[in-house]
């Protein structure tokens, strides 16, 4: 099916234009991806469409993409907030067995129901601010059983809403208890668990935890080469804490992205721009666990790394689900530009899972977009605490808010 949708002020993120940008524009989907996008003057003469949509002039971006989140988990932690704002920092509370650990003992506890239906909600409220592609990482489960009980959650999620998920393996996001003292053997079994996820079609991508309060550097290898062995792209919570030299050494495996970041070194840039990883920040957690240490940003731009932008929705460092306040958040804390914090929630979020097909307005990209109550992009990081999301056409069908 041809649909011609019509009367729309187009930010493409495609061309030499700032923000790809098209006055008077027109878009032509045939089935689930783009023919033709451009100026309405410039429509092919003769064309022969199915339906015809006019849109009403708003602003119309590519579809977002939420490229890091942690959204099937059971429980909270407010309690574990108030702890912090009383002055306990994030982690003497992982330290004490608070902090990933609660959360583990409750998605272990939680059904396979309640984890849909909450994570089924978080899911709703991103997409009513125009995700359409959304990353889900496993880690609250940190067993064979639990992490595959997750990451099925993760996929079922995927085939019944209209959004795109795609999954990552954090078996290595911290020690379950039943580990105690004996990291390394948890790494062997992680090791081992991953080929039978990765058969059952479980696992796009696999991350890992590196820091002075999870994984070492040659934990993560280990990880990375059993990622490695099966074919599958790595990515890294790297240098968030602490410079663990983490981003250097998932760029020695062309990691997708490394997250984080805010202690990443001049060779950390150097090894990224190398190997073509993205660089994930995720302004989110950096302001729920008020940090002061700013991401390299300009470093990053200078060597020329792609930067994304995620929600990091999670329980304990951030529980937000609003990516649109994350491009507010990079723009205010991190010196951001708005264009480049749109571009980070769609080019360059796609590029950090490896997805070339989606994140501009472009023929044969894939026919993702949205409609906004706004006349110009920049208003995408300026307003806040409010949802401008008109329309959502995912694989170009109108799905409603
Ligand atoms: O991305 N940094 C590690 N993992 C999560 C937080 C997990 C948690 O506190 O539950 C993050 O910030
Ligand atoms: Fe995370």
């Amino acid at each position: 099916m041809k649909t011609l949708w019509r009367n729309a002020r187009l930010a493409t993120l495609a061309g030499p234009e700032p923000w790809g940008w098209v006055e008077h524009g027109a878009l032509l989907s045939d089935g689930d991806t783009i023919r033709w996008a451009g100026a309405q003057a410039a429509l092919p003469a003769g064309l022969q469409v199915d339906a015809e949509v006019d849109l009403g002039g708003p602003l119309v971006t590519p579809g977002l993409v939420d490229c890091h989140t942690h959204l099937v988990y059971g429980g909270q932690r407010a309690r574990e907030f108030e702890l912090r704002l009383q002055g306990a920092s994030y982690e003497q509370i992982a330290r004490a067995g608070g902090g990933i650990r609660s959360t583990v003992a409750a998605t272990r506890a939680a059904s396979d129901e309640q984890l849909f239906a909450s994570a089924r909600q978080r899911a709703l409220a991103l997409m009513a601010e125009g995700v359409s592609t959304l990353e889900i990482k496993s880690g609250y489960g940190l067993s064979a059983e639990h992490e595959a009980r997750c990451l099925r959650i993760a996929r079922r999620l995927g085939r019944e809403l209209p959004l795109t998920v795609r999954t990552t393996c954090l078996s290595a996001h911290a020690l379950p208890p039943e580990f105690d003292g004996r990291a390394d053997d948890y790494i062997d079994a992680v090791c081992a668990w991953l080929p039978a996820l990765h058969t059952a079609g479980l696992v796009d991508a696999v991350d890992a935890f590196c820091e002075h309060i999870a994984f070492t550097p040659a934990q993560t290898r280990r990880v990375f080469e059993a990622a490695q062995r099966l074919g599958l792209p790595v990515k890294l919570h790297a240098e968030q804490l602490s410079d663990q030299g983490g981003a250097a050494l998932a760029a020695s495996f062309h990691a997708l992205s490394c997250d984080h970041l805010e202690w990443l070194s001049a060779d950390g840039v150097r090894a990224m721009a190398a190997a073509g990883t993205v660089a994930v920040l995720l302004p989110g957690a950096f302001y729920f666990l008020r940090e002061t240490k700013l991401p390299p940003v300009q470093a990053l731009r200078d060597a020329g790394v792609p930067i994304a932008l995620a929600s990091d929705h999670n329980p304990g460092s951030s529980p937000g689900l609003s990516l649109l306040l994350m491009l507010n958040m990079a723009c205010t804390l991190f010196r951001m530009t708005p264009e480049e914090a749109l571009r980070g929630v769609t080019a360059h979020g796609a590029r950090a899972l490896g997805l070339h097909d989606r994140g501009t307005l472009a023929p044969g990209q894939r026919a993702d977009f949205v409609a906004w109550d706004l006349a110009h992009p920049n208003e995408l990081a300026y307003w806040f605490g409010h949802n401008p999301c008109r329309r959502r056409i995912v694989a170009g069908v109108e799905t409603g808010r």
